[in-house]
């Protein structure tokens, strides 16, 4: 049995999005930018990508750049925004993505710009109240993430988007995990910019987006050149790639993100891995969290040792420092919520998706007890 339970690292593409991006490999060639009827019908495939992804933030077609990934989309309003402040004071949190937290601590070292790392509680939630406590004269931006990677923890982006208002200042969020997981209202949210990634919901690898709300200042340009986006972002449009996203940002909505089905699922692997197997912590657990997400904490493991049996069985999943491609320090997501570097050491998170089943769950459940038990009887830790 195959199972890919790493929803959260990439997604398997939806085949309707798949159906709806080929036709711009194939006969819809266009370049979007050109006057004549081949141009103009890759034209005409953009906007209707850009109305189904402002109809899924109810937001303006005007409100929606396109960008090359949520990397990208980071990168733009941070980079863009420093350009702009030119000196000042960020706010980010802790368990932030490193496409954020790296470009932050970047910034903060090259120009002349004070950063702030918020703290966060156990469960990685960001307090308002401190958050007010942190807002300085010359803050220029707040970047807090919509919904953590590793843990799944949601914020309140309401509160902390009013608290950012009161005191003039933008907020920007990473959505990149949140977006097709749950309903995000753009016209009521606090929320200044924000920045997605179309392959965590069942859309293409290389396209993302960036959101800037009406009447507030776009960041300067991170990429220079044609008259694409608006201005905003130079470089021909990935046509193919942005009708995928825009599908699956229509598909994601349908059947309420399945949501009830994600999180009865979630429930089940919870309950049979931390009633299965002694000294398993599940994180953030007093937290909203994403339906699709669970880390457990596994004591005196290596995570990775975990994942390489797993896989042995066919399971994939992820320990926290995978993103950072080959890295073996502990993920700075799960020490920031408080835990030792041992206990970080054996954390594996569990993402699950809309073609994820109970038989796989029971799978999973079944594979993993011998597992743990034969990998502790050898483990130095
Ligand atoms: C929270 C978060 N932000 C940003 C990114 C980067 O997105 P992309 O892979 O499109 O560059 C990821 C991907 O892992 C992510 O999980």
């Amino acid at each position: 049995m195959k199972v890919y339970f790493d929803n959260n690292a990439t997604t398997q593409v939806a085949p309707e999005v798949i159906e709806a991006l080929l036709p711009y490999y194939g006969q819809v060639f266009g370049n979007a930018s050109s006057f004549h009827q081949f141009g103009k019908a890759s034209a005409e495939a953009l906007l209707t990508a850009r109305e189904q992804v402002a109809r899924f933030f109810n937001a303006d077609v005007g409100e929606i750049v396109f960008t090359g990934s949520g990397s990208e989309s980071d990168n733009y309003v941070l980079k863009g925004l420093a350009a702009r402040a030119e000196e000042g004071h960020m706010i980010v949190s802790p368990i932030e993505h490193p496409a954020v937290l790296r470009t932050a601590r970047y910034l903060a070292k090259k120009l002349n710009i004070e950063l702030t790392e918020l703290r966060v509680d156990s469960d990685g939630l960001v307090d308002p109240d401190e958050l007010k406590k942190a807002i300085r004269p010359d803050t220029f931006l707040v970047s807090i993430m919509f919904a953590n990677n590793e843990v799944g923890t949601v914020q309140d982006m309401n509160a902390l988007g009013t608290v950012c208002q009161e005191a003039g200042v933008p907020l920007h969020t990473d959505a990149v995990q949140a977006v097709g997981k749950l309903p995000i209202n753009l016209s009521e949210l606090p929320i200044t910019y924000l920045s997605a990634s179309a392959h965590k919901l069942h859309g293409p690898k290389g396209v993302g987006l960036t959101y800037i709300k009406r009447k507030n200042k776009p960041p300067i340009n991170l990429i220079h050149g044609g008259h694409h986006e608006k201005r905003r972002r130079a470089s021909t449009e990935n046509v193919s790639g942005i009708v995928g996203f825009g599908k699956a940002m229509e598909l994601s909505t349908a059947d309420n993100y399945h949501r009830e089905k994600l999180i009865a699922l979630r429930t089940r692997l919870e309950e049979g891995i931390l009633s299965g197997i002694p000294k398993t912590t599940l994180v953030a657990a007093n937290a909203e969290r994403l339906s699709n997400t669970a880390n457990i904490l596994f004591a005196n493991i290596e995570g990775e040792s975990i994942v390489m049996s797993l896989d042995f069985e066919g399971i994939a999943v992820s320990t926290g420092s995978a993103c950072s491609s080959g890295s073996l320090e502990p993920s700075h997501v799960i020490r920031a919520l408080g835990y030792d570097h041992g206990d970080a050491n054996g954390s594996i998170r569990f993402s699950l998706s809309r073609y994820s089943t109970e038989e796989e769950v029971d799978y999973l459940i079944e594979k993993l007890p011998p597992i743990i038990k034969r990998l502790r009887s050898i483990s130095a830790l």
